[in-house]
């Protein structure tokens, strides 16, 4: 009986899901927020630790001290417009909403269909300040970073191609302009963008230049430049991993 119940619950919840993606579509598409909501949900995930197993995509940004964060200006914005879609789907916790937003926001916007596998649990506890990575370093900040959530080199260089959509803001981060000439696009053009080196109008993090100057990240550059459908197929899965870190699907 038990059993069933909780068959049924999650049906419930799936269709629930569901029924959110849709609202998210719409909201994403109207207030052209697709790539706040990437970054908000990348926010939130990329604060795994693999060894204390703490941090993730546990819902925890919306916490007004992880908000406060350095690497957070801004984000409140992206927490604010999930509550509207929160408001009509209270069952749904934070944590999925916020990933649900980071696969929409990147099926709206053109790029490849991301697996989304409910159920995360919320948590209210945020982790330290200083998990996310600092886009005034270099290469090896970048591998203990993400090497601390589980990452490799691979999922460094493809997560980054996110930065096809979207701008830095001065006022958010101290850097300022878009990656790519197209940013409400989802395509492989960050990385074309990385191979040619300057361009008018369009900026690179010190992060961004050191996946071209690394040779153990260089190759994967020069892939992605070339072979978008590549691009898709491999950020598809890295996307996947990093939205479930320390998740483990009911
Ligand atoms: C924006 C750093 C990885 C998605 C930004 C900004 C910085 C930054 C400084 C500008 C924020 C602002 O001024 O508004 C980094 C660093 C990374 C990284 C150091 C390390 C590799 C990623 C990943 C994703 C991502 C893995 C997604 C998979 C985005 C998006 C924006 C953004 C979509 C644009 C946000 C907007 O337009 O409001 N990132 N990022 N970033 N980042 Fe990253």
């Amino acid at each position: 009986m038990a059993a069933l119940r909780s068959v049924k619950e999650k049906q419930l919840y799936l269709q629930e899901i569901e029924r959110a993606r849709q609202d998210l579509r719409a909201l994403i598409y109207s207030k052209n927020c697709a790539p706040i909501m990437l970054r908000l949900a990348w926010h939130d995930a990329g604060t795994y630790d693999a060894f204390t197993k703490t941090g993730g995509p546990n819902g925890s940004i919306r916490n007004e001290e992880e908000l406060k964060h350095s690497a957070n200006n801004g984000l409140k914005i992206a927490v604010d417009l999930c509550e509207e879609v929160k408001a009509k789907h209270p069952k749904i916790t934070y944590a999925d909403l916020y990933q649900l937003a980071g696969v929409v926001a990147i099926e709206v916007t053109g790029g490849p269909p991301i697996d989304l596998v409910p159920g995360r649990k919320d948590s209210k506890q945020s982790p330290p300040e200083g998990r996310l990575p600092d886009a005034k370093l270099g290469a090896s900040h970048l591998r203990d970073t993400f090497y601390r959530m589980g990452l490799s080199d691979q999922d460094i260089v493809v997560l980054s191609g996110g930065h096809t959509l979207g701008r830095a803001h001065q006022e958010r981060s101290g850097f300022d302009g878009p990656w790519t000439k197209e940013p409400a696009k989802f395509d492989n053009s960050y990385f074309v963008e990385l191979l040619k080196g300057e361009s008018e109008g369009l900026m690179k993090l010190p992060t961004d230049k050191a996946l071209v100057e690394d040779p153990g990240f260089h190759h994967y550059v020069e892939l992605y430049a070339n072979d978008k459908d590549a691009f898709f197929r491999d950020y598809a899965v890295s996307h996947k991993k990093l939205s479930e870190l320390g998740f483990s699907p009911p």
